[in-house]
């Protein structure tokens, strides 16, 4: 696996991610995606809802809106409580996470030093994280609102709506995927840590008692997306159960998916066993009844909540650096490439950006660019295709290769003059073969997995 820095410059250079506001000088905390970058996080979020609310008989979804009545804040302990330990320079007044400092320092908070001036800090102050607003036209107390931290709390106030208008019955689940916004005091290592970021949260609602079963089950079921849809490798993932003095205070379990990282493992999910906490929160501030009435057993409950929640920013960083490879001298004995470093985006298919490249063999004939142009037209209504008929032809599989594309499609004289077919590149194996236009879309959908 690469370090950091590359993976950075590789994501500018080939257009997956920007730092937001670039052109004047960048915004800390916040990035944009490009266009291959938001290929890759759109079939990231396909593949989350494919798994756990198309393939699952009692999940269903929701879109809720990013701000909403700041009550909701006060209920789920947000505005008292979602805060961090910020430690501030007495000499450059520079602003540190003072459990970040004492991890690295390895020292009690009374010896930390500024990692920028070496000046010591003021005493440590908890600081909360959510992003302010004011909605209407005046600004004051009254007119405060928040950017959601989490899109998990829109599912609990959405709860009884949806309980009263679809055909379900715990044990269920409310699955949404959205931004979330933090104020991050060191937002940082890329896109691993910032202040805008995108979350796919299930709250998944259970009788009380069953909900020890159901943590396993969802612990188990969201390691499973990882390594057999994702394709990650068992090895460059794990789970780290947190210790009851490092829960959240609404958590009774909680278990961190991590990933091996360049800067070492760290969480891209956090599968939760949040009890009735939040139900019963907002049951206390609404005075809505959140209760589930069981008809066949009578009885009356507030169920527990299970929550698996993942960051897209994460798992689309985590599958970069996993699919990231650099092969010196190339892999093919081609003059051209004997002295260049040949990169490959071995990504697993069904998430790679460009699904195929359309390659006319010569671009100087226009019987054969026709043709290529022809088959874009037959194939990019089905998958995302690139037309590339600049530079040599081994130039244009590597362009390929070091963005992900899973098959190059060349198109020859042969496939005018004699048999209607392509052929068709393997990005991994290198391997070609020849295939009929007539064939294509039912060859690649063969190939892809219809996320
Ligand atoms: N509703 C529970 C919750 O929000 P969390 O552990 O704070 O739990 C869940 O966040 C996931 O959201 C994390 O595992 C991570 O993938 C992502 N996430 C949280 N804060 C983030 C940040 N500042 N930047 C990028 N992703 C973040």
């Amino acid at each position: 696996m690469e370090n950091l820095e590359k993976i950075v410059s590789y994501c500018k250079r080939k257009g997956f991610i920007f730092q937001s506001s670039d052109i004047y000088g960048g915004f800390g905390g916040f990035y944009d995606y490009g266009p291959l970058g938001v290929e890759l996080k759109n079939n990231i979020k396909k593949s989350w809802w494919n798994y756990m609310v198309y393939q699952k008989p009692n999940i269903v979804g929701l879109d809720s809106s990013i701000i909403m009545n700041p009550k909701i804040w006060e209920a789920s302990g947000h505005t008292k409580t979602f805060s961090d330990p910020l430690a501030e320079c007495k000499e450059c007044h520079k602003r540190f996470r003072t459990d970040h400092l004492i991890k690295e320092q390895n020292c009690e908070e009374k010896d930390l030093k500024c990692p920028n001036c070496k000046g010591s800090f003021m005493p440590s102050r908890q600081f909360n994280l959510m992003l302010k607003t004011f909605i209407g036209p005046v600004e004051d107390d009254a007119s405060v609102a928040y950017l959601r931290p989490e899109t998990a709390q829109a599912i609990f106030v959405n709860y009884r709506n949806i309980l009263d208008t679809q055909r379900v019955k715990p044990p269920f689940g409310i699955a949404q995927i959205g931004k979330g916004f933090r104020n991050e005091i060191t937002p940082g290592n890329f896109t691993f840590r910032t202040r805008e970021f995108e979350q796919m949260e299930l709250e998944f609602f259970v009788k009380p008692g069953e909900d020890e079963k159901f943590f396993e089950y969802w612990v188990n079921e969201r390691m499973r997306w990882y390594t057999d849809v994702l394709g990650i490798k068992k090895e460059n993932l794990r789970i780290a159960y947190q210790g009851k003095e490092d829960l959240a205070h609404y958590a009774k379990a909680c278990g961190d998916i991590e990933y091996n990282f360049p800067i070492g493992w760290s969480e891209i999910e956090g599968i939760a066993n949040r009890s009735d906490f939040d139900l019963s929160q907002h049951e206390k501030y609404s005075g809505a009844d959140l209760k589930y009435f069981d008809p066949e057993t009578k009885e009356s409950y507030l169920p527990f909540v299970i929550e698996p929640s993942c960051g897209v920013d994460r798992v689309a960083l985590a599958l970069l650096c996993e699919a990231y490879e650099e092969i010196e001298g190339g892999r093919t004995t081609t003059t051209e490439s004997a002295k260049e470093i040949e990169t490959v985006l071995r990504i697993n298919k069904n998430l790679s950006p460009v699904k195929i490249a359309i390659l006319p063999l010569v671009k100087n004939k226009e019987i054969i660019t026709g043709k290529a142009k022809e088959i874009y037209n037959l194939l990019s209504p089905h998958f995302y295709c690139e037309y590339d008929e600049a530079g040599t032809i081994g130039r244009r599989y590597r362009r390929q290769d070091e963005i992900g594309t899973p098959y190059c499609i060349t198109i020859d004289f042969e496939t005018i003059e004699k048999d209607n077919s392509v052929t068709i590149r393997d990005r991994d194996t290198m391997e070609q073969e020849r295939v009929e236009i007539n064939n294509l879309i039912n060859y690649f959908y063969k190939q892809f997995n219809n996320l």
